[in-house]
């Protein structure tokens, strides 16, 4: 993503700060695996957002003066260059580069950070930072806030409200912009590619992780380094654990699997969930089942748009589904008390969808004072509705140990909604065909 989207969205943030407020946000920091072994790195998601900085260890300040005309500042305190360090684990990016690159308005060692802050903080009035996110970032604010407290005496004031960084940053993170849609096209495209490979590789392959490899193949080769969340490559009953990650079961001819794979294309995500006969020919009952899932998620789908609320696929989804469990005998009773009575859930345990963005659940209320929020163009969400019938005694054993789950990603458009992974076959048919050719 070109350096201007960054800068254009730390004008557009700065724009709604207050006069005379600081915002802190910490990057990512590498996480101990197992002695001295880190999992690999991942940016926090808003920091990328503002900085499009890689490196884990630093901390991005902005700051809004008190004159009316104020567009503001970004100071980075980051790792500094060090021979010896980057011989090991590579190049840093310093001081220097970190702002004729990436347009840091100045940019201090991070070492710097409990003697500078301060002295920032002295005489602002309003901080925005992620409060409560992280008990240590608390901590830190805590610390520069009390340094400064304990210069009262001299004439310097600490700051005296605190703002949830989200109330600006995540409203924002909301609303895809173009260059935003793009990465997030690229990705559920790479994503539709690896779940297609899935479905051809799968009646040769005879475990899951075979499959997971498969996806994991298609993501790389794709240059595509980060899955947005760990595959789940789950056949029989093992799809009626809703984040089984696992991946280790045979695959059994006659059963279903089900694949919820997504990769990430410059930090965004996507997340997608195909369900298919591992042989390639849906049983009666799993396409009895699936038909449902798949009306289920069309009507989903459909109530996705500008004007309905959040909550309105969700109603939809579960209505459909209580009818068609209510059909195919699994449930008995009138529909509306079956809803009332949430009866569904011993089915269908999950909600609808979740926003999509940089996270794979992304930052967004869906509350707004209370109300489901409104869809509004921009808008990126799943919709994923799924059946899940474990061993129980209640329902006839023909339907037992089938999960399904279907999950298209969907933008909100001016005038209803876009499927991004529409490409990649959901329909019993297609789904058989593809799988015969
Ligand atoms: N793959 C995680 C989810 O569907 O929410
Ligand atoms: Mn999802
Ligand atoms: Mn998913």
């Amino acid at each position: 993503m070109n350096m201007r989207c960054f800068s254009e969205r730390r004008s557009r943030f700065m724009e709604e700060m207050k006069p005379n407020s600081l915002a802190l946000i910490p990057a990512g920091s590498e996480q101990l695996r197992d002695r001295d072994i880190h999992y690999v790195f991942h940016q926090n998601s808003d920091f990328h957002y503002l900085t499009g900085y890689p490196e884990p260890q630093a901390l991005a300040l902005f700051q809004k003066g008190k004159g009316k005309n104020e567009t503001g500042r970004w100071i980075l305190f980051n790792l500094k260059k060090d021979e010896v360090i980057e011989r090991w684990t590579g190049t840093r990016i310093g001081q220097e580069k970190a702002c004729s690159f990436y347009g840091a308005d100045e940019a201090h060692a991070i070492e710097d950070q409990d003697e500078e802050i301060p002295k920032l903080m002295a005489g602002c009035q309003t901080l925005y930072y992620p409060i409560g996110v992280s008990e240590p970032f608390d901590r830190r604010v805590n610390g520069w806030v009390h340094t400064v407290e304990k210069q009262v005496r001299t004439g310097l004031s600490a700051p005296s409200v605190r703002i949830a960084l989200s109330s600006i940053l995540h409203e924002m993170r909301l609303i895809k912009t173009a260059p935003e849609l793009a990465c997030m096209q690229k990705a559920v495209g790479v994503s539709c590619l690896a779940h297609e490979r899935a479905m051809r590789v799968c009646q040769s392959a005879t475990s899951e992780f075979q499959i997971h490899a498969e996806l994991m193949r298609v993501f790389m080769e794709s240059g595509c380094r980060h899955v947005a969340y760990e595959p789940i490559v789950a056949s029989g009953e093992n799809a009626c654990i809703l984040h089984y990650t696992e991946n280790t079961g045979p695959l059994k001819s006659g059963e279903l699997l089900l694949v919820d794979a997504g990769v990430e294309f410059e930090g965004y995500a996507s997340d997608i969930t195909r369900t298919y006969p591992t042989n390639g020919k849906f049983s009666p009952e799993q396409k009895a089942l699936y038909e449902v899932v798949l009306e289920a998620q069309q009507a989903g789908i459909a109530a996705v748009k500008p004007g309905n609320h959040w909550n309105q696929p969700h109603e939809v989804v579960i209505r459909v589904l209580t009818e068609g469990l209510v059909d195919l005998k699994i449930l008995q009773g009138s529909v509306d008390t079956l809803i009332e009575q949430k009866s569904y859930e011993k089915f269908y345990p999950h909600q609808t969808g979740h926003w999509l963005g940089l996270n794979v659940h992304d930052v967004g209320a869906y509350k707004v004072d209370e109300a489901w929020r409104i869809f509004k163009a921009g808008m990126t969400l799943t919709v994923e509705p799924g059946l899940y019938v474990k061993c129980e005694p209640e329902v006839l054993p023909k339907w037992w140990n089938i999960g399904i789950r279907i999950e298209d990603d969907v933008l909100v458009t001016e005038t209803g909604a876009l499927v991004m992974s529409e490409a990649l076959p959901k329909k019993v048919a297609d789904i058989e065909s593809f799988m015969r050719g």
